[in-house]
């Protein structure tokens, strides 16, 4: 591969299932470093909920992958938070829910859909230097990336997780609905043809079961070089 700026860029890719805090870890790290960040889950749901909105069959894999080239998908910084644009419509909220996320599992084992996202996903590594988080940061998008990094948490302390989040943010959910999900996800992403979740081999694996988010920051922090 040619050394081209984007190619010298480094590049952290933070791969886990959901709740197991990758993205709150990799915000604060993309921060801390002063580097571009990406949340390549919310390509995936922005995919579903623009799919949602033109009533397209989540079993039509030609139509999604048109979907995918059609819809466009901005990030948009307010304070602490990232809001995402879909198709010109301020879709933040709506990509946090459950439905949001089913829908993008489903969506995430059609090949197409994520070859056609590829470069999409490759186009944030720019100047200073990205954080990715998703499910194939390591394996497929980056796989050149110097640090890569998978965390893990416990399926019931992923669900607790997202129960409060949820709870928090007004929405009526379950424990027991919740856990029943995210193990279905997990299962869904693990076992797909394309791109399964899985640490990619040069990856470090953090277990953050009991642990709040300062010392995974920290131990994330660490794995780069020169820093600190
Ligand atoms: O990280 P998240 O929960 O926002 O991701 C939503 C769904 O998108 C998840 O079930 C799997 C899929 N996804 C993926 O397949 N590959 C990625 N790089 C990111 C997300």
């Amino acid at each position: 591969m040619p050394d081209t700026p984007a190619a010298s860029t480094p590049v952290m890719t933070i791969d886990g299932p959901s709740g197991s805090g990758k993205g709150t870890i990799s915000r604060i790290v993309a921060q801390r470093l002063g580097w571009h960040y990406l949340d390549s889950g919310a390509l995936y749901r922005a995919i579903g909920v623009a799919a949602g909105w033109a009533d397209l069959d989540l079993d039509d894999p030609g139509a999604l992958v048109r979907c995918t080239f059609d819809t466009e998908i901005g990030f948009r910084e307010q304070g602490d938070e990232l809001r995402v644009v879909v198709n010109g419509h301020d879709a933040t909220d709506e990509l946090r829910m459950e439905t949001a996320g089913a829908a993008a599992s489903a969506i995430a084992a059609i090949p197409a859909v994520r070859a056609a996202l590829k470069d999409r996903q490759r186009a944030f590594r720019k100047p200073p230097g990205l954080v990715a988080d998703g499910r194939d940061m390591g394996t497929v998008i980056f796989p050149d990336a110097g640090c890569k990094v998978f965390l893990t948490a416990s399926a019931d302390e992923r669900a607790d997780r997202r129960y409060k989040q949820l709870k928090d943010k007004g929405v009526s959910v379950t424990l027991d609905g919740l856990l029943r999900e995210i193990l279905a996800r997990d299962a869904r992403d693990a076992n797909r043809a394309v791109a399964p979740l899985r640490p990619a081999e040069d990856a470090v694996c953090i277990d953050t079961t009991g642990l709040g988010i300062d010392p995974v920051v920290e131990c994330v922090l660490a794995l780069v070089p020169g820093y600190g």
